[in-house]
């Protein structure tokens, strides 16, 4: 064998009409929608629709599916039960992966991967992420968790449950907008890792957890959590260059830089930092928008790389109010809708993912027995 890349780098593993990229010229769509136009006018439920349905849909289409959204936001009370039994050290990514894969207990057939069950599960999936997410956050804080809210979209129920009180419109629209540009990115990690293991004909629970356990690591979703802890240990934005200039001659991997297919900025990333920009004007502090800025700027000078999406979202969440390790568990309560959307594809035309490795270990080891081999 030959041909072998080491991370799949630039290998096509599949068609997809879901989501298409051109990491050179910094250029994302939805079923050919720009992420720029769905970013300005779109909302996460109109664009967890086009996942699906590939189409925009109509008003009616919107308020039906919105409404479907809210009626499946309660999670089974033996599942809250559960969550109090947890340690309260758990992270809670550690906990929607573990929820997650209880859910397919409360399912009545989740083996059934006719269309029309299948997205009923994903809306499933998508509606009760931030109920896992927010009650999880209350619990191990000592705190009974909030009910979900009845009315309202995904955005607003999140810091609705999460602050227990309506938020400042602002606020939701900027999550919502952080929701509609986190929701596909064709071929990432974590949505091969669905993939795969939907593409064995398991169950979507298991394919979703999958996902959540290949998002959780810091070279992926992981690291808009991981930027905001850089940025506080940076402090302020005057001490950001020698900082990064350590770090570089450390050999660190500065977390929210870089990306596997863009090779220009993310653009997902211009909208975030105008965000972040906004957030820090609000609230007359610009002291994380600037160390951002100062950061970014460094990397690009000493390293000549871009942010990429998770680093200017790590400033927008924490002038949001939102505790730092939900970070990640926001990329996930709008990635399950690209996540259940390739699920979706893959079941409708599937075949197993099965690689080769091109092996490098000894061709032949004698078999020796246990008692020649020494102590
Ligand atoms: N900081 C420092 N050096 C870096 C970084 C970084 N963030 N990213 C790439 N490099 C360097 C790397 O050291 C290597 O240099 P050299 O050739 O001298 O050894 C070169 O760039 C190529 O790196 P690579 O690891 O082979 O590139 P990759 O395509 O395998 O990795 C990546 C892509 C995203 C894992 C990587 O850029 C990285 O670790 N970034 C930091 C973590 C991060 O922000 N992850 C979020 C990714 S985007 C959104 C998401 O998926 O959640």
């Amino acid at each position: 064998m030959s041909n072998t890349t080491d991370g799949l780098e630039d290998v096509v593993a599949l068609h997809s009409h879901i989501c298409d990229m051109d990491g050179r010229l910094g250029k994302l769509t939805y079923f050919g929608v720009d992420i720029h136009d769905l970013a300005r006018n779109s909302s996460f439920e109109e664009t967890a629709y086009l996942l699906w349905y590939a189409a925009l849909p109509t008003r009616t289409q919107l308020a039906n599916f919105t409404q479907q959204l809210i009626a499946n936001r309660a999670l089974p009370p033996r599942l809250l039960e559960m969550m109090h039994l947890l340690p309260t050290s758990a992270t809670p990514m550690e906990v929607l992966r573990t929820i997650v894969s209880a859910l397919s207990m409360f399912d009545s057939d989740p083996q059934d991967k006719s269309l029309a069950a299948s997205r009923q599960r994903a809306l499933r999936l998508v509606a009760v992420f931030p109920t896992i997410i927010i009650a999880w956050e209350h619990i191990r804080n000592g705190r009974e968790p909030v009910a979900p809210l009845t009315d309202g979209n995904h955005a607003t129920n999140f810091l609705y449950m999460l602050k227990g009180e309506m938020p400042d419109p602002v606020l939701a629209n900027m999550l919502d907008k952080a929701f509609v540009m986190h929701a596909d990115h064709e071929l990432n990690a974590s949505t091969f890792a669905g993939r795969v293991t939907a593409a064995t004909l398991a169950d979507m629970y298991a394919s979703v957890t999958s996902a959540i356990g290949a998002l959780s690591g810091p070279l992926h979703g992981g690291a808009n959590e991981q930027v905001m802890r850089m940025l506080m240990r940076i402090s302020e934005p005057a001490q950001a260059h020698a900082y990064i200039v350590d770090a570089i001659k450390n050999k660190e991997r500065i977390m929210g830089f870089g990306h596997r297919v863009y090779r220009t900025e993310d653009p997902r990333a211009t909208h975030l930092r105008a965000m972040s920009e906004e957030l820090g004007k609000r609230a007359n502090d610009m002291r994380w928008y600037e160390t951002s800025r100062e950061v970014e700027a460094a990397v690009k000078e000493l390293k000549g790389l871009y942010v990429n999406v998770d680093f200017y979202s790590a400033s927008v969440y924490y002038m949001m109010g939102i505790p730092i390790e939900l970070d990640t568990p926001i990329f996930a309560s709008s990635r399950v809708a690209g996540w259940t959307a390739h699920i979706l594809e893959q079941y409708s035309n599937n075949r197993l993912i099965r690689p080769r490795a091109e092996y490098t270990g000894p061709k032949v080891t004698e078999y020796t027995p246990i008692e020649q081999r020494g102590e």
